[in-house]
Parts: structure tokens; sequence; C-alpha cells
């Protein structure tokens, strides 16, 4: 059976990109592969620095995604600070990545830029090769992710492959996937950035949380062009594109040929709009009404994370031996 690992940190709010570029083929996938998918707090220490945030949020986080779909009787959900071996073999993996190869890294040079004149943290740098031991502890064979996560999960295939090359055969090869619409969602002000959690104004990103009437109000005032014709192409008309991707996504038909369902910008903006209301209501029911038992969430996470640590210690175990490291 297909293994499947894929994870998101626990940093601001679920948006519609983390949804339609990831979560939803999360869902799809926990049905037909064995699926695993981790709640990253490791991976948001890089930015944290406030006391007393990140654990409310991680628990805030694995109520969406139940709420999204994702069934702890089916898929394993965890946590990655509960599963000691991702800190372990993410030592393996930095002495197994080169300096230049993390420097070549868009996110580093993206997150560093913004960030410069404010404490750039070391593991801002080394964050691929954490990235690349929750996959590789996995052997996984399939990664599903947006987009912005290709260039994570290639060095995470060159670190195996060298691995694998010095140590003796240990690491499975990973791929991402990505879904044919909804892989890049941009944002709403700014088509020509990825919608994100650290977007410059809310206006432009849509929250799994977002009421109907603000959903609305957000697609009513999306960036468009001077133009007036309905036509997919990202690149000479991003903001158009960008609510047919998100029409197509939500809807499950290809963006190009929604285009000629319209011949003016207004009402791509409504039909893009209802259709993401009418995905989010059932997810927003079901999300309060996880959040209201907080004790079942931490339970359901503890079973998440001894089923990944029996997965993620073998694994471990067989990297280490693979190295020749003298048994403890
Ligand atoms: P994160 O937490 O930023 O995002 C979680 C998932 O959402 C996708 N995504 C998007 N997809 C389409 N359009 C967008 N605008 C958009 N914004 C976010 C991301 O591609 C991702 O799939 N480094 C990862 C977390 C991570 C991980 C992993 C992922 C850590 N270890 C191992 C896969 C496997 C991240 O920061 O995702």
């Amino acid at each position: 059976m297909t293994r499947v690992l894929s994870c998101i940190q626990p940093t601001g709010e679920v948006h519609l990109g983390n949804l339609l570029g990831a979560l939803r083929g999360w869902v799809a996938g926990q049905h037909t592969c064995d699926a695993f998918h981790g709640i990253v707090d490791l991976h948001a220490l890089t930015v944290t620095e406030t006391p007393g945030v990140i654990g409310n949020d991680t628990l805030t986080l694995s109520a969406m995604l139940f709420a999204v779909g994702l069934d702890p009787d089916i898929a394993t959900v965890f946590v990655q600070s509960h599963v000691v071996e991702h800190s372990q073999l993410a030592w393996v993996m930095e002495c197994t990545v080169s300096y230049g190869e993390l420097s070549r890294m868009t996110q580093f040079k993206d997150k560093s830029t913004t960030r410069e004149g404010s404490f750039i943290s070391a593991g801002l740098f080394t964050y691929p090769a954490l990235q690349a031991a929750d996959i590789l502890l996995y052997d996984a064979d399939h990664v599903p992710v947006g987009d912005d996560q290709r260039q994570h999960i290639e060095i995470t295939r060159d670190i195996a492959i060298r691995f694998n090359h010095r140590f003796g055969p240990t690491f499975v090869i990973p791929e991402a996937v990505t879904p044919a619409a909804g892989a890049r969602v941009m944002d709403l002000q700014d088509p020509t950035s990825k919608m994100s959690k650290s977007s410059t104004s809310d206006a432009g990103c849509i929250y799994l949380t977002d009421s109907p009437a603000l959903v609305m109000k957000k697609f009513k005032r999306a960036v468009t062009d001077s133009e007036t014709e309905v036509r997919y192409d990202p690149l000479a008309k991003p903001g158009v594109s960008n609510l047919l991707d998100i029409l197509g996504a939500a809807t499950g038909r290809p963006p190009a040929g929604l285009a000629d369902e319209f011949t003016q910008y207004g009402p791509l903006k409504t039909a893009a709009g209802e259709a993401v209301v009418e995905l989010l209501e059932p997810i927003q029911l079901r999300y309060a009404e996880l959040l209201d038992d907080r004790g079942e969430l931490a339970r359901l996470l503890r079973i998440g994370a001894g089923k990944a640590r029996t997965v993620a210690s073998a694994t471990l175990g067989r990297a280490y031996g693979a190295i020749g490291m003298l048994p403890a």
C-alpha cells in the first residue's frame, strides 16, 4: 500500500490555500493509502518567540484537520514534538545536506528577507533538514503538498539518495504530489503572491473560519485587472485566473473550461465566493463541535503519536545501523 506523509505548521490560522493545495488531498488519500499527517510544532519554533501560544495552536489545528475530514480511525495524525525521532533524524539529515544546498532554498531567502533587521534563527536555515527527517522517517512514497513545497521535497530526495549512496539502501525516495487545481492559491489582493498566513493584509486571505459574509466580501473586493475578458491566463491575468482556479478546485472542474461561462468579472467573483462558502460550511460546523472537547483531541493525538513512533523508531534504528553507530 502506498505510504503517504504530509505535515502542516501550527502558525496562524488555516487558510484556503492550505485546504485546496494540501488538506483536501490528504483527506482523499487516507482511503486508498497508509496516511501519516503531522502537526509540525518544531518547525513553527523557527519563528516562535511568544511563550504559551504554540500548544493551543497545535490543539486547535488538530481540530481543524479532523473537521476537514481526516479520520483518526484511518489516518495517523500526530504532533511532531511527541515523536522524538524527528529531532534525532534531523541531525543526521543536517550532516547529509550541504551548506550550499540549504543556501539555495527560496523559502529561506524569502523568509530571511522579510525578517531582515529582526532575529533570524539558525533553525530557519536548517529547516529543510528537519522536513527531510519528517518525510524519510515514514518511508513515504508520496508527499501531497502545495506547489510552494516542491523545492523542499526535491532536497529531501537529494538527501535520501546521498545517504543511501554513502551508507547503503535505507530510505524510500519520496515524490511530491500536487493537485490539478489549487496547488498555488494566490492572495486575493495581490494575485502575484501566494495566499499565506503571513500575508500583509487579511483581505487577501480566506481563513477557514471566516463567516460567509466575510468570504463574499473578500471575493467581491478581489483584485483583477483593467480588461473585461474572462480568460484563464495565469501570467497575463493572475487575478482572474486565481478566481477560476479557486472555483475549479472548489467545484472539481477544470479552471480553463470555466472561463467560457462568464462574460464579466462580477459574476465570477460571486460564483467563486459562493463555492467557497459552500465548501467551508460543513467544516466550520464540525470544527466548532470538535473544539468543545479538547480532552478528546488530546487523546486522539496521543494515539496518533504512539502509531507514528512505532514507524519512526524503526526507521531511525535502520539509519543508525546503516551508518554503523554503536548500539546503546
Ligand atoms: P505550511 O504549514 O506552510 O502549509 C501546509 C500545506 O499547505 C500548502 N499551502 C498552499 N497550497 C496552495 N496554495 C497556497 N497558497 C498554499 N499555502 C500553503 C503547503 O504547500 C503545504 O502542503 N514546510 C511545510 C510543512 C512541513 C511538511 C513536512 C510538509 C514540514 N514537514 C513534511 C510536507 C512534508 C510548511 O511550512 O507547510
